[in-house]
């Protein structure tokens, strides 16, 4: 079964969120109200609300994370779910136990709700079409296949600061090819309907038919690619997923596609500068527009809580004794 059918159940309500692909507009747009309906919670003394008080939610995270893991943490205890962390360098996946003895086990525990990172694409594919009925899988990034719910924060301040996506044009820069931020974030603004999107790089770290199977424009040139665009989004470099020398040097990257405050001055005067995280600063971005006026950096790992929030409330199935009922 696809990504597409395993997401969906029979009342088009999200069953697990596993990748943007075959989402609809509706269904991104309900996802961005519900976050707004949180983020008020962020300001309160008290950050909780009871949604989810007495389900369990694990998060099972194969590969580093900072952002993504501490805010599904965060976004979980405010909904006022119990929350494992397991540890997986100390788990026993260590000791060869596999990923669906994992699952099983974690279930016999009664876990609701499974947010994973893990480094081999569809592995949240993998996890959902062997889950039990009644036990969701979130997917906190997978290979180089897929963020959705980094795509959806992302999606989430670009609204917040400039209202409708229809008039936009948002500039990708970077090592398009291994990110699974881009693939995401590509498919949710192709969604919801910017007028263009376009992905900036070299041609060794862009994929060769990047045009049509993405539905965007590709640009090598980096102070042509961002002329005039209304939002600039900077990705890491992924060396952990490069196979031999795809760069001649950082330096030399930083050249011709770093993003310098005198680039800044060829895109819109109102421009939003982004970034998912963790940043190299001067590499893909000077320090000065990281922490510059244009920046959203930090106000995109704030609004994660809320996005996550809405996407862990959303896809909670009723629970056992919910379904008896
Ligand atoms: N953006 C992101 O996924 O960051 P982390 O790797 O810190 O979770």
């Amino acid at each position: 079964m696809s990504a597409v059918n395993l997401q969906l159940d029979e009342n088009n309500k999200l069953r697990h969120f596993l990748s943007i692909e075959g989402l609809n507009r509706d269904l991104l747009l309900r996802i961005l109200d519900s976050a707004e309906s949180f983020i008020n919670i962020t300001g309160r003394s008290v950050k909780k609300v009871p949604a989810l008080r007495g389900r369990v939610i694990a998060n099972i995270f194969f590969e580093h994370s900072t952002r993504t893991r501490t805010t599904f943490e965060l976004a979980a205890k405010r909904l006022s779910a119990d929350v494992l962390n397991l540890n997986i360098s100390t788990s026993a996946t260590s000791k060869g136990e596999t990923l669906l003895d994992t699952l099983r086990n974690l279930e016999a525990m009664d876990v609701d709700m499974f947010v994973m990172r893990h480094g081999d694409s569809g592995a949240a594919h993998f996890l959902a079409s062997h889950a039990n009925p009644g036990v969701s899988i979130i997917n906190a990034g997978d290979g180089q296949h897929s963020h959705p719910t980094q795509a959806m924060l992302d999606m989430f301040t670009i609204r917040s600061v400039k209202g409708d996506f229809t008039p936009l044009r948002v500039a990708i820069v970077g090592d398009i090819l291994h990110s699974r931020v881009a693939r995401s974030q590509i498919m949710a603004l192709n969604t919801l309907g910017v007028s263009e999107v376009r992905v900036i790089a070299p041609r060794t770290l862009i994929p060769s038919n990047a045009r049509e199977s993405l539905g965007v424009h590709v640009y090598h040139d980096m102070d042509e690619g961002i002329r005039n665009v209304d939002v600039i989004i900077m990705l890491r470099l992924q060396k952990e997923r490069m196979n031999g020398a795809l760069l001649p040097s950082e330096h030399e990257f930083f050249q011709c596609y770093g993003l310098t405050e005198e680039r800044l001055q060829l895109a819109d005067d109102e421009v939003t500068v982004m970034h998912p995280g963790p940043i190299n600063r001067g590499v893909e971005m000077a320090t000065a527009v990281a922490d510059g006026k244009h920046s959203v950096i930090l106000q995109q790992v704030t609004y994660g809580i809320a996005v996550r929030m809405a996407i862990l409330s959303m896809a909670m199935q009723p629970s056992s004794a919910g379904r008896e009922s």
